[in-house]
């Protein structure tokens, strides 16, 4: 049962010419780091902070770690316990293969040797999301090549690492991009970063949204909160390759609009011909002049068609739930629901057994599944 109606009030669809944000005050003003901190004031009224300026430009050819991404199948935990060395040497019988997971990239030499990294700005986009783009050293940016969707383990050196979604397009070269909300020790010390500190980044890790396969078809984008943040990826990917695909739409709710990540970014989304951007918050809010409503409600509300359609979600696990549950009411088939896990990791190499559901790793077999994937796994999540 969805716990909240849509609200019938500001439902009016957005103009397309302006996007009509509200001003907003943010209780807690973020406390502006660095040399050329400003506060930019978009049409969308949220105030931005960008707390340190652009990425440094990439220094000369220094090679520190080499990121190569070869196709690898799944090694044996028994093989891997000897040493991690020889976890790129061993091409053991494809196992994972044999069992339909799909092949999945692993870096060259150590796999837990992070690539030293610096953070080159830091943007804050809520009171508690904050969005590092950092820049691999040497010539390890440069060679940098993932898919959208895949992950990265980030790590603050004497705190440890976790995982997040790289969350700028693979046509950034300059730079990655993550948006961290602050969780617990880790994600807390990464939001204490500032632009030119030191960190670690394992990546890429996991598989990736099969958009090869959906060239043709129309793509409904929902998300939730952080959730935004693979969805900015892959959405901005295919926006790149638009003519490939049919109707592209987003809908992106928050609690309010200050829990709204990419604020920034918003007006060009809802200005863009083909893009077909919804927002909505949970609860009325001042100045607010778009839709009002939980997602699955606004969901339901905007119908769109089955026929042809692919609905990508991420979110919160409750808002993924009920979000399904409106997919299906909608007559969209299990196959045609993909969405994006975020079961814990910790190797991110299907080594340490942390992140299994049944007989599938999210690290390797995800985070991205189809919700006819899911279905077939033990209802541990
Ligand atoms: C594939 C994947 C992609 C992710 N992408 C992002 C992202 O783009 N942005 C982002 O902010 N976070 C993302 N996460 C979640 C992020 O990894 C965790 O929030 C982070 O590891 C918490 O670390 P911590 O040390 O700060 O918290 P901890 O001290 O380890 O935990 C603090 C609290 O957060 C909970 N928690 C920790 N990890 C998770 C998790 N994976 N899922 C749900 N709850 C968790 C704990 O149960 C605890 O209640 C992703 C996770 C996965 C597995
Ligand atoms: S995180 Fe270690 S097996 Fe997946």
């Amino acid at each position: 049962m969805v716990a909240k109606k849509t609200s019938g009030k500001n439902t009016a669809k957005p103009s397309k010419k302006k996007a009509d944000l509200p001003v907003v005050a943010r209780p807690s003003a973020p406390a502006v780091r660095g040399n050329n901190a400003d506060v930019v004031a978009h049409e969308t009224n949220i105030p931005v902070v960008r707390e340190e300026s652009p990425p440094p430009v990439v220094p000369p050819d220094k090679t520190v770690a080499r990121v190569t991404v070869k196709t690898v199948a799944r090694p044996s935990v028994k093989t891997v316990a000897k040493t991690a060395a020889v976890v790129n040497a061993v091409k053991t019988e494809d196992a994972g293969a044999k069992r339909g997971f799909s092949p999945r990239p692993m870096p060259d030499g150590n796999p837990y040797a992070p690539t030293p990294a610096t953070v080159a700005e830091v943007i804050r986009e809520t009171e508690n999301i904050k969005t590092l783009r950092v820049v691999l050293e040497g010539s390890a940016m440069r060679s940098f090549a993932y898919e959208p969707g895949q992950v990265g383990q980030l790590s603050v050196f004497g705190m440890g690492e976790s995982t997040f979604v790289i969350n700028s397009p693979p046509s950034q070269k300059e730079y990655l991009q993550f948006s961290v909300m602050r969780a617990g020790e880790v994600t807390s010390a990464i939001h204490r970063l500032s632009a030119g500190d030191k960190v670690g980044v394992r990546a890429p890790l996991g598989n990736f949204f099969p958009y090869a396969d959906w060239k043709g078809k129309d793509i409904f984008f929902v998300g939730g909160g952080i959730g935004m943040a693979p969805l900015r990826t892959i959405m901005l990917h295919l926006l790149e390759r638009r003519k490939d695909y049919g109707k592209i739409s987003l809908l992106y709710g928050a609690r309010s609009p200050l829990d709204m990540a990419f604020a920034y970014e918003l007006e060009d989304w809802m200005r863009r011909p083909d893009l077909d951007c919804t927002l909505t918050i949970d609860a009325p809010f001042e100045g607010w002049r778009h839709k009002v409503g939980l997602i699955p409600n606004v969901l339901l509300e905007l119908a769109p068609a089955p026929k042809n359609c692919l609905a990508v979600i991420c979110g919160p696990p409750i808002m993924i739930k009920f979000t399904v549950q409106a997919l299906e009411k909608l007559q969209f088939a299990p196959e045609n629901i993909i969405t994006t896990l975020e079961k814990r990791m910790k190797c991110g190499i299907g080594i340490c057994g942390r992140c299994n559901i049944g007989g599938r790793y999210v690290c390797m077999d995800g985070p991205v599944f189809s919700w006819a994937e899911l279905q077939k796994l033990p209802p541990e999540l």
